[in-house]
């Protein structure tokens, strides 16, 4: 195997697999996981999971997490990974591959195509937190939230949301940015990014998390998000939960199975997808850690929703010493950590594309981006002139949030369950996981546990709502 990481895709022929002709194909072992962590790694953990987190709650919507993660997603990962290793081709195809091999309809496609589809309808409201992240590079970067009061921070944040222009730039810009590096096809620079961003993010958490440790509320925080008190779940958090789950581990929104596609058969896909998932939830935790004893030391509403981040931690920086630095690296790192996720939601489309209908990766690219743009504007629009205009008071935003979260993922990582632990043969299975202990494992896991969790979550929902 290489021992050089400097590309992490490239279409050389021999990247340890057996890619069909042309195919792109990662470099090395250490590029995958990279850029599955890269994909993995994201808003989801730094903005979603604390502001959900604080809408349900605290410690028992964790654990509940914690428990998704551990008996649904990490079993799904592997197999979505499969899948796409396996099938050596864009998600639908993938599947349809695999389907043909196992005997079956050619209808499971839908899988794929499901996840192709999701990846685009995630990447619109995605690039316009994204762009949030962005612009507060500069807001951090001048020295803005210097001295300022919780109120003014909070009326910072007001004002960029609530300004459709301004938005739609910021936005626009992380689009372009991510359709360059997708068009390039080649990700030198995603793996550059990922090696020394993810770190940097890393040690600059902790440093927030020493900076809570001062508030006096640290113990607040603490007990906030560890001791889990089952009465103040909402009727949804379970469904909330298992959502988050998929989102963050980036489940079936077609990007891990595209990668997957990328992969040589030389990884080991156990030991890899662990390392994703705990990584993926330790910085989950951390970003938690460093986030609510900031909310209790200032009076704020751990439930404020998705500004959460951007209210809480600007106030730290603004009274922190060498705030100024640490909130201007914090944002650029942040703002890294989205765009790695940003491009694994474009590619399974540009993927499909270039290998279906045969369009250039330029072509199949701006193709995509215009799609995404158009229907990024009814998010950006959700908080600022749409946002009166709700759906059983939910905006466009929180609607194409809910639907893909909470539905459309683990329906089809129902499907993904199904397809891999009772369609596909247990011999095709163990080709891919080897190790005999982690097949049989991950098998009951993936037969068993797994879909039953799915379903339990969506039984109790249906109850719920009915
Ligand atoms: N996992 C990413 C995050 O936590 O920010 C978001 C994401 C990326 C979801 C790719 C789904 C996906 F396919």
């Amino acid at each position: 195997m290489q021992k050089n990481a400097t590309a992490s895709i490239n279409t050389a022929a021999n990247a340890g697999g057996m890619p069909a002709a042309g195919r792109l194909n990662w470099s090395t072992r250490m590029a995958f996981i990279l850029a599955a962590t890269g994909s993995a790694v994201g808003l989801g953990n730094i903005w979603k999971f604390p502001y959900i987190t604080g809408e349900n709650g605290g410690g028992a919507f964790v654990l509940l997490y914690l428990f998704c993660i551990a008996l649904i997603g990490i079993p799904l990962l592997i197999a979505e990974v499969m899948i796409g290793r396996r099938g050596k081709h864009s998600p639908p195809d993938a599947m349809k591959a695999l389907a043909k091999e196992a005997g079956v309809s050619r209808h499971w496609s839908l899988v794929g195509w499901v996840g192709v589809i999701t990846g685009f309808l995630l990447l619109s409201f995605y690039l316009v937190v994204a762009g949030w992240a962005v612009s507060y590079i500069f807001t951090a970067g001048t020295g803005a939230f210097h001295g300022a009061s919780g109120d003014e921070i909070g009326a910072m944040f007001g004002g960029l949301v609530g300004d459709p222009v301004a938005t739609t730039v910021w936005g626009s810009v992380v689009l372009l940015i991510t359709s360059a590096i997708v068009i390039k096809g080649v990700k030198q620079g995603l793996e550059r990014a990922v090696t020394t961003m993810m770190p940097g993010l890393l040690v600059l958490l902790l440093v927030l998390v020493g900076y809570a440790m001062t508030t006096g509320h640290f113990a607040e925080g603490v007990n906030f998000m560890f001791n889990p008190d089952f009465s103040k779940l909402t009727g949804t958090s379970v469904l909330v939960a298992l959502g988050h789950a998929f989102f963050s581990l980036s489940l079936a929104g077609g990007g891990m199975m595209t990668y997957g596609s990328y992969l040589g058969k030389d990884v080991s896909l156990g030991k890899t997808v662990l390392t994703i998932g705990v990584l993926d939830t330790l910085v989950a935790l951390i970003a938690g850690l460093a986030i609510f004893p900031i909310v209790f030391a200032n009076n704020l509403e751990p439930g404020a929703g998705p500004g959460l981040i951007f209210v809480t931690l600007p106030i730290a920086f603004g009274q922190m010493p060498m705030g100024q630095v640490v909130g201007l690296l914090f944002f650029i790192m942040l703002s890294f950590a989205a765009l790695t996720s940003a491009i694994s939601l474009m590619e399974p489309a540009v993927s499909f594309l270039t290998e279906k209908k045969g369009y250039s990766r330029l072509k199949a690219g701006s193709m995509t981006a215009a799609g995404i743009w158009v229907l990024s504007l009814g998010s950006v629009f959700s908080f600022n002139i749409w946002q009166d205009h709700t759906l059983y008071g939910k905006t466009f935003f929180d609607v194409l949030d809910y639907l893909t979260s909470s539905w459309i993922m683990p329906l089809s990582g129902l499907a993904m369950a199904v397809f891999t632990g009772w369609v596909m043969k247990k011999t095709s299975t163990k080709e891919e996981l080897p190790n005999g202990m982690t097949h049989t494992l991950w098998r009951f896991l993936i037969r068993y546990i797994t879909p039953v969790g799915i379903l339990a979550v969506f039984l109790n929902a249906i109850g719920v709502m009915g």
